[in-house]
């Protein structure tokens, strides 16, 4: 495929020039001024921007800013006069690519710095898309973001991720508390090893038990066969317990003798087993509060409290918003075979003003609401929120004292489909193990495991 570059320059002799000489080797786009450079960069997915840096009313440099919020990696040269000189050196070191000046007197250099800035347009691409397969593959997850905020946080990962220790991580709902404990896993010494993940609000107090002990064969009616539980299967690896303030305080006084002893048992067995495992926890509440409430046990809490990470909220670091809009318009274009985007200025505006109380995953579902709906091309304000409708309504409404909560409706939806799975999972993926741990009739069962698309093998 011939690589696709778009020329913008009002001057038609250099335009000429770039059609004799890139005509046949890329697939060429020419603009004369910004509001055709606008259109034509909305429309096109372009390898390379060759950029004019005097534009009849505007700045090259300018533009390439615009173009740069929509496509943070698109590879520009800005083509710039003598006089010049200086705004484009800056402009580099700001992350443009080169510059060259015109007149272009050496069309010999003028091609290799053409090739080169293709070879790191290809570059970009070839890692990108190592990235999303190393993401899919070995279940990595990627953790955009650049603000200081996120790299402080990065940085702490790394460092904690290595050592042995319990991890507490705290922050808001939606906030990536989950990709959070996936890179712990993932940059420690256990990543070969299991990461199971249980979340303990999500399931009755004998179920999560159930869960993470384990049991044996005929340790409760029905318990037809042994089963090895969390605490087991997670063995050499990491264990990370989400929504761990929700745990009943039974369940609490266990999980402390177990990280004391690191032994447990399993449910009718009397025959203590060692288990290795990290201790990821997390909560979307503040877990010294739970303590000071009498809510959760502070011998526990002191146990899990070694190292603290709090991940910050979307409205907290601004800047990563527009990265992660334009990762998930990339996601949701590939799944749902789309070429959507980029997002407008003003789009982009919204985007960044808007208070996202769901934070990363309201935004996630808003873009993909938005390239779903959306035939394709640019994205307006009108796609990403419907008529009337404003971020604090959608799928997130603000609580009482600036917390979040889901809408009934879809809390409901989201508890539902998650119990099933994990119930279904704790039944190893019996129906009829599922209604007897859960005292749901088997027909009910099985019309709500249809509704939610979860597959039994
Ligand atoms: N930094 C990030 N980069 C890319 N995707 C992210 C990032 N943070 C969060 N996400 C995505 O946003 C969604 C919500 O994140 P996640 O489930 O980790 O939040 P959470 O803090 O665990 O929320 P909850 O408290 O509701 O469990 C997920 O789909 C996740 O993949
Ligand atoms: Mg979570």
């Amino acid at each position: 495929m011939l690589p696709r570059i778009l020329v913008v320059d009002d001057d038609h002799y250099t335009r000429t020039l770039f059609k004799r000489l890139l005509g046949k080797s890329a697939e060429l786009s020419l603009a004369a001024d910004g509001a055709e450079a606008r259109r034509l960069f909305a429309a096109g997915d372009f390898n390379l921007v060759l950029m004019d840096q005097r534009l009849p009313g505007e700045n090259g440099i300018d533009l390439t800013r615009e173009f740069r919020v929509q496509r943070p990696k698109v590879v520009t040269i800005l083509m710039t006069g003598f006089a010049d000189v200086r705004d484009a050196v800056a402009a580099v070191r700001e992350g443009l690519f080169d510059y060259l000046t015109k007149p272009f007197d050496d069309l010999d250099a003028l091609e290799a710095v053409i090739g080169k800035a293709l070879e790191l347009d290809a570059a970009y691409r070839e890692i990108d898309g190592l990235r999303t397969r190393l993401a899919t593959e070995l279940c990595v997850p990627e953790a955009i973001g650049r603000s200081a905020a996120m790299e402080r946080l990065l940085d702490q990962v790394r460092q904690v991720a290595g050592l042995d220790t319990t991890v507490l991580l705290e922050g808001e709902s939606g906030t990536g508390k989950d990709v959070v404990a996936r890179l712990l896993h993932a940059w420690s010494v256990r990543s070969a090893k299991p990461f199971l993940e249980v979340n303990c609000g999500g399931l009755p107090e004998s179920l999560l038990e159930s869960l993470l002990f384990g049991h044996e064969k005929g340790a409760f009616t029905g318990a037809a066969q042994a089963s090895p539980g969390y605490f087991e299967r997670a063995h050499g690896g990491n264990l990370f317990l989400d929504e761990i303030a929700d745990m009943s305080p039974k369940l609490q006084s266990s999980l402390l003798h177990v990280l004391q002893s690191h032994q447990f048992t399993r449910i009718g067995s009397t025959q203590p087993r060692n288990t290795d495992f990290r201790l990821i926890c997390a909560t979307n509440r503040q877990l010294s509060g739970e303590v000071q409430a009498g809510r959760f046990r502070e011998d526990l809490f002191y146990r899990i409290n070694v190292v603290a990470l709090r991940v910050p909220a979307l409205r907290e670091r601004q800047g990563d918003i527009i990265l992660l809009a334009a990762h998930f318009l990339d996601f949701f274009n590939t799944k749902f075979g789309k070429s959507c985007g980029p997002f407008t200025a003003a789009a982009v505006h919204l985007l960044e003003t808007s208070p996202w109380p769901g934070n990363v995953r309201q935004l996630k579902h808003c873009i993909e609401r938005a390239v779903a709906l959306h035939v394709g091309g640019p994205i307006d304000t009108a796609h990403l929120f419907a008529a009337g409708e404003s971020v604090a309504d959608t799928r997130f409404v603000a609580a009482p004292g600036g917390e979040t909560a889901l809408r009934y409706q879809d809390a409901r939806a989201d508890f539902e489909r998650d119990f099933f799975r994990r119930l279904l999972d704790a039944a190893g993926g019996n129906i009829s193990e599922a209604a007897r741990l859960s005292g749901i009739p088997r027909q009910n069962l099985y019309v709500r495991i249809k509704r939610w698309g979860i597959v039994t093998d």
